[in-house]
């Protein structure tokens, strides 16, 4: 029998190219996080194969839902509901994970629980955090996204500024690879500025208009491979590693800005940050001081939780769970899902 107070979550993701499930209960407490990772598969071909992730997906998903209850020390009758990603992500791969935890709910007789990938990421924190609750500032920075959002309650979200271009990763993983770098990029980056001077190039900040909370990394992209090819015309010798963080403090110093500039504005004292960007060193590093500074709490996931993986989604679910969200069979992926949107 299951304890009213203690809801067990079995969540699956399989919004990208890492196929993960995760037992966690009540949203904080996490059992286990199996995470299968293509990054090997994909990285042949310097980005993520769309068909070859949903294949992937197919092939793993049975065994790491079996390995994420074997590792929690429970069976599917202790499981109280089933979380699945619905979007956004890559269509193909999303509906291997829906059609995964539709079944499931359907043969098991439980509810189904739909989860934004982004709002996973963001709960990532409360997994880290036991004592974080909502209003909170959350700077979401990952492959595909990068937004400013004020987190009103758990469910409950204003979008204060998003990208107009690239995302904050996708500018990491162009720049990497024309570094020569092997995908995904934004590790990549990190590792190699470390040993980097990064004011040795003084590479665009893009504010936008005064205010806004916006970001727009194209221009600076475009900055870094417009210096590579002068210096390779002209066969200037350059440091891979100068490069490299020379661009990263270009795109920290804007995320930085903006983020400590919301929490002001806003009146928040707690800023959190999330996504795969934000097992950036020298990220994180910026924000912690910025914080400091500002008399701001900062909040950041342990690296495995910034990346994507199951808890994060068992976590958000919890949230959705307790405010009667339910899909039912007809639910669908939907790549292009929005923050805050709902679409079941
Ligand atoms: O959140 P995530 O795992 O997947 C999406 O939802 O998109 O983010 C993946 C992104 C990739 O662009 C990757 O290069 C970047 O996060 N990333 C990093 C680091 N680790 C992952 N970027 C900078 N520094 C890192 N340490
Ligand atoms: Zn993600």
């Amino acid at each position: 029998m299951n304890d009213k107070d203690r809801v067990v979550i079995l969540a699956i993701e399989s919004s990208c190219d890492e196929t993960s499930a995760a037992v966690v209960v009540n949203g904080r407490e996490v059992l286990s996080n199996v995470i299968s990772s293509q990054i090997k598969i994909h990285k042949q071909f310097g980005g993520v194969v769309p068909e070859i992730a949903s294949r992937k997906h197919i092939e793993n998903i049975d065994r790491v839902v079996a390995d994420a209850l074997s590792e929690a020390g429970v069976t599917l009758k202790d499981i109280d509901a089933v979380a699945v990603t619905y979007g956004p992500g890559l269509v193909g791969a999303l509906l291997v994970g829906v059609s995964y935890a539709k079944s499931l709910a359907f043969g098991l007789d439980l509810p189904l629980i739909p989860v934004h990938h982004i709002e996973g990421h963001i709960a990532a924190n409360y997994i880290q955090y036991k004592e974080l609750e909502p209003p909170f500032i959350c700077l979401v920075v990952s492959g595909g996204h990068t937004n400013l959002v004020k987190i009103n309650t758990y469910n409950d979200f204003d979008i204060l500024g998003h990208t107009r271009d690239d995302a904050a990763g996708e500018a990491y993983d162009k720049v990497a690879r024309s570094l020569g770098l092997p995908y995904p990029g934004g590790p990549k980056i990190d590792e190699i500025s470390k040993e980097g001077n990064p004011d040795s190039v003084k590479f665009p900040r893009v504010m936008l208009e005064e205010g806004s909370y916006d970001f727009s990394f194209s221009g600076l992209k475009s900055a870094v491979l417009n210096h590579l090819n002068r210096c390779r015309l002209k066969g200037e010798e350059y440091r891979e590693a100068d490069i490299a963080a020379s661009f990263q403090k270009a795109v920290i110093d804007v995320l930085t800005e903006k983020a400590v500039r919301a929490c002001e504005e806003y009146g928040m004292s707690k800023l959190a940050a999330c996504g795969g960007v934000s097992a950036n060193f020298a990220l994180r590093a910026s924000l912690e001081e910025a914080c400091g500074k500002k008399g701001i709490e900062f909040y950041v996931p342990r690296l495995i939780l910034c990346t994507d993986n199951g808890a994060m989604i068992g976590s958000a679910a919890y949230y959705e769970y307790m405010a009667g969200c339910r899909g039912d069979m007809s639910l669908n992926a939907v790549p292009s899902l929005k923050l805050g949107e709902r679409r079941y």
